[in-house]
């Protein structure tokens, strides 16, 4: 059985991340099924960071369009064009997209009510080309900063180092 505390808005955030990334090796050990591989690290990110209402990945298909793949939170729109909302623009780009007030953000696509603030990252395979993106809602505006960026990049890399 995986056991995960609950988690503490007041553990420092590159705290949270480092557990995170050696819970995620485990996880992944052994393990090069992209979907299990994905699904769990949804789990243990909705579930290991404080102030989040979805977490999960949308993969990048066939015709350049991203489409839902393993996720916790409510259920969300399937498919995103590159270049739409803030996962099309962060994929579109391959850089990190960080929105502190997802009302103000331009052709944000709105899936749950409660969101206010937004992080997506792209996810590049080892010949560079973008896989997926990995996107974390919060109900906190500005939730996301630096120290989120650089954690969800490692969860990324670790992530693709297991596809
Ligand atoms: N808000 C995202 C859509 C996905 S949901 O947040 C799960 C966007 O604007 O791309």
């Amino acid at each position: 059985m995986f056991q995960t505390a609950r988690p503490d808005p007041a553990l420092p955030k590159a705290e949270a991340y480092r557990d995170l990334l050696s819970q995620a090796e485990g996880l992944f050990h052994g393990e090069t099924d992209a979907i299990a591989n994905a699904a769990n690290l949804s789990a243990l990110i909705y579930h290991g960071l404080p102030e989040l209402n979805w977490a999960g990945f949308y993969l990048l298909r066939e015709g350049g369009e991203l489409v839902l793949g393993p996720f916790q939170g409510k259920p969300a729109c399937i498919r995103i064009p590159l270049g739409r909302g803030v996962c099309g623009t962060a994929a579109e780009r391959r850089e990190s997209v960080l929105v502190p007030d997802v009302h103000a953000f331009p052709g944000h696509i709105a899936c749950d009510a409660a969101s206010n603030s937004e992080i997506v990252v792209p996810i590049v395979g080892a010949d560079g080309k973008l896989i997926a993106v990995l996107d974390l809602d919060s109900p906190k505006k500005a939730r996301f900063t630096a120290e989120d960026e650089a954690g969800c990049v490692k969860l990324g890399e670790i992530l693709s180092g297991a596809l």
